[in-house]
């Protein structure tokens, strides 16, 4: 499709999704403000990631670490050293410095977390005393993230400030390939839970001298953007160069044994999956005669999930029974848009656009019989039920 990237950042700051970051004094280049339906979006996002990879497990724990770190944290992982530009080999730091402290004789130098591991990693100790984990277990954090980029470029793809989803995987040597082995199929699992084109996703094996200077095996997980295929995600195997570094070992109650664990890390991108979510979604067809642009988002992910209309506005009778579908079905999913401006038609056309799974219409038959249609996003097609079905309908479909 010709100028594919350009339709989606056109189409996603028009109806709300992400807008050029401080736009009215000109813009900053690298980032981007995520307006209503992209925060939802993102939101939906974060959510499953955190319900599939820490709550629904018993060996994950989650936490929230700080986003400035002492220059302790970034000498002892590797960071300050090696932490450069990917574009530009040579010896530009992409941390953005900062000094803490108000009186000139006490301030120390910090740094914005370029990466989350670090608040992991940190915690290794505070989790074990707390928690007393058995090998394997992981501690996995939500957050955002800072990269002072040459050249941020391609819409969310390279940015300055973004959102990753990570974990570190703590297991014995022995067992690194086992485990690298069962979260690169978990990668691939959520990969088809979230609605990413699986067909234009692809694994790259990462070469020594490619790799971060923490990694002995890293894939990364590839999605052909509208500008070239890239990575979306990474997994990599950190052996024990973290709690190493940072002088932490672990203890073995059963075994008597005192060793360093060896870490697995897979790391997902908010950002990347936003915009990859996108391109696999954007569809241009024909409807009735009419060329249209919809969003095929999973009900999942949808900013969306049930628009309510009254066929017509001046209608009051139509109205108020619309307003009734519309507060039962908001008890049932959020959010849900009630929507009586302009024909019909253009309303349909407006939820496509952004993705909205089911459209839900209160006409003049309702009034008779009680019964209201339900559009399907995709198909076009509606389906006549009875109101006090269609709850148990929608929750079928979601
Ligand atoms: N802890 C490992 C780590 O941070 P990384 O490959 O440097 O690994 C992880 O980054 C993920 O963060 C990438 O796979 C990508 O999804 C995302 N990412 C990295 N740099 C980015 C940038 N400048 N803009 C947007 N997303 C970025």
């Amino acid at each position: 499709m010709e100028n594919k990237l350009e339709k989606i950042i056109s189409l996603a700051k028009r109806r709300g999704f992400v807008y050029p970051g401080s736009e009215i004094y000109g813009g900053l280049a690298g980032t981007w403000d995520y307006g209503p339906l992209g925060a939802e979006m993102m939101h939906n996002i974060k959510e499953a990631w955190w319900k599939k990879f820490v709550s629904s497990r018993d060996d994950m724990y989650g936490i929230a670490s700080s986003i400035i770190g002492p220059e302790q944290v970034w000498a002892a992982s590797g960071h300050l050293e090696h932490f450069t530009d990917s574009l530009k080999k040579g010896k530009f730091n992409i941390m953005f410095k900062s000094k803490i402290g108000a009186l000139k004789e006490e301030t120390s130098n910090v740094y914005l977390r370029p990466e989350l591991a670090q608040g992991m990693f940190v915690n290794f100790k505070n989790i074990i005393d707390s928690f007393h984990p058995k090998l394997p277990f992981g501690i996995a954090q939500i957050g955002r993230c800072f990269r002072n980029e040459i050249s941020p470029r391609d819409f969310l793809f390279r940015v300055r400030e973004f959102d990753l989803m990570e974990f570190e995987y703590f297991v014995r040597e022995k067992d690194w390939e086992k485990y690298f082995e069962y979260w690169r199929k978990e990668m691939w699992n959520w990969i088809e839970d979230v609605g990413i084109d699986k067909n234009k996703a692809s694994e790259l094996e990462v070469a020594p001298e490619n790799r971060a200077h923490y990694s002995k095996r890293t894939i990364d997980f590839e999605y052909d953007f509208p500008f070239g295929k890239k990575e979306l995600y990474g997994l990599a195997y950190r052996t024990d160069h973290d709690l190493k570094n940072h002088k932490l070992d672990y203890y073995d109650e059963d075994t008597k044994e005192r060793f360093v664990p060896h870490v697995i890390e897979p790391t997902f991108g908010v950002g990347r999956t936003i915009l990859t979510i996108l391109d696999s979604a954007y569809t241009e067809d024909e409807l009735g005669g009419e060329k249209r642009v919809f969003l095929k988002f999973k009900p999942s992910v949808a900013p969306v999930k049930v628009a309510v209309f009254p066929l017509l506005k001046n209608k009051p009778e139509l109205v108020n029974k619309a307003k009734e579908v519309y507060e039962m079905v908001k008890k049932e999913v959020q959010p849900v848009v009630f929507d009586d401006n302009g024909n019909i038609g253009k309303r349909y056309r407006r939820q496509d656009e952004i993705g909205t799974p089911f459209c839900v219409t209160i006409d003049f038959q309702t009034l008779d019989d009680n019964t209201i249609t339900v559009r399907d996003r995709d198909t076009g097609k509606q389906e006549r039920v009875k109101i006090e079905e269609l709850c148990f309908i929608l929750r079928e479909k979601f």
